[in-house]
């Protein structure tokens, strides 16, 4: 029998995410197409620790039974004392782009317009696909820049529902936005009626904390956080912090999707929280380990020809962002060349929200992949690369 499967995976532009997979040839190790943070900078004994005493400590009803939507009230609690908010503010989430995906299932109806900034995220273009919205790219370049584009399309009459971006250390790009432009931008979304959705999946790695005033207005802001990149992607946890009608909205809608994050889990996440010096310095261990990572792959792509390749230096996170002279090389061939030599990195144009061949003369490399021996390797091999098509000192 032929199943008559939903739209979604037929639609060209949600089947295609990170591009073409790195060949299975390829050593994982020696790869900068991914985008994990850097094992040795998860704290898997902190972990351990608090998984054991959860265990030993928390009464079994309350981390083996079903429990609330918004999450488990103990955890909604610390998180509300870290970002100065409302417990009725926020939600537990499994992770940023969970929160980003309920968040357009509470506000977006169909023939809605969302602003989202161009490059993107791919998982979250297609989450914003997925919801119906039509996409606006807002070109990234500087805070000034941006801005006086936003303002230009609302003062012509565009109204977006929503402005969905990474303020800080944004992916791929790696550009963190001045303070005072997420203020514009709250000011312009409440004279405007639209919902700032800020990501905030790599605030924390950019070395700002939960508690810091992120410069925009909870009135029109949902912000999501996530603690993929401090303590993990494998818990799936985060929380979104937003106004109270559309957390409200939030968690009913996901009382009949997964019910809520696991039990267990938001427990051993409170525990390591309630340690406010120990988490802090998981993550200033995680911030020192990226940033090392990064240093080295800038030291490696300082024997670029600079005429032929920019590189906008990131505050931290775990991506590189260049851009190469089009007229000297084409990024598919880079990247086929990239990959005979054992070696990878994603092609712009998997970050062209609209999927339609915009950034072809870009390429992202992610730093914490795989070992710090298999980044240096890998570095190597795209160096070479790079040099074959003469944008390169060989190494
Ligand atoms: C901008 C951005 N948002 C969200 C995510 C996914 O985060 P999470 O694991 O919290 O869903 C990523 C992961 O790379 C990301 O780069």
């Amino acid at each position: 029998m032929r199943h008559q499967l939903s739209r979604y995976p037929s639609d060209s532009v949600l089947a295609r995410g990170f591009g073409c997979p790195t060949p299975e040839s390829i050593d994982p190790d020696l790869s900068l197409a991914g985008g994990l943070p850097a094992s040795e900078a998860l704290p898997a004994e902190v972990l351990k620790e608090a998984f054991e005493s959860t265990m030993q400590n928390v009464d079994r009803a309350f981390w083996l039974q079903y429990s609330d939507s918004r999450g488990v009230s103990r955890l909604r609690r610390i998180l509300a004392q870290r970002l100065e908010r409302e417990v009725g503010s926020l939600v537990v989430t499994n992770g940023a782009l969970h929160g980003l995906s309920l968040t357009l299932q509470a506000l977006v109806n169909p023939d809605d317009t969302g602003f989202v900034e161009s490059p993107c995220y791919p998982y979250s273009a297609r989450a914003i696909e997925i919801s119906g919205a039509e996409m606006i790219p807002i070109p990234i370049a500087d805070s000034e820049t941006d801005l006086n584009y936003i303002e230009r399309l609302l003062a012509s009459g565009v109204r977006p529902k929503f402005f969905y971006c990474v303020p800080i250390i944004q992916n791929p790009s790696g550009r963190t936005q001045e303070i005072s432009y997420r203020r514009a931008l709250s000011s312009l979304a409440r004279k405007y009626g639209f919902v700032v959705i800020a990501d905030m999946a790599y605030a924390e790695l950019g070395g700002t904390k939960m508690s810091q005033d992120t410069g925009f207005s909870p009135d029109v802001t949902v912000e999501l956080w996530t603690f993929s990149k401090t303590l993990g992607p494998g818990l799936r946890t985060g929380v979104i912090a937003g106004p109270e009608a559309i957390v409200e909205r939030v968690a009913a809608i996901r009382s009949s999707q997964d019910q809520h994050t696991g039990v267990l889990t938001q427990h051993v996440v409170a525990t390591v929280l309630e340690d406010k010096a120990g988490y802090e310095s998981i993550v200033c261990n995680s911030r020192a380990v990226h940033r090392s990572r990064l240093d080295v792959a800038l030291e490696a792509l300082a024997s670029v020809h600079h005429q032929d390749v920019s590189i906008s230096p990131p505050e931290g996170g775990l991506f590189v962002w260049l851009r190469v002279n089009a007229d000297k090389c084409d990024v598919g061939e880079l990247q086929a060349r990239a990959r005979s030599l054992g070696t990878d990195f994603v092609v712009g144009t998997s970050f062209d929200p609209l999927a339609r061949g915009a950034y072809g003369d870009c390429l992202r490399i992610g730093v914490a992949n795989g070992s710090q021996h298999g980044l240096q390797q890998g570095l190597r091999r795209l160096r070479q690369a790079l040099a074959d098509f003469d944008l390169a000192e060989a190494p």
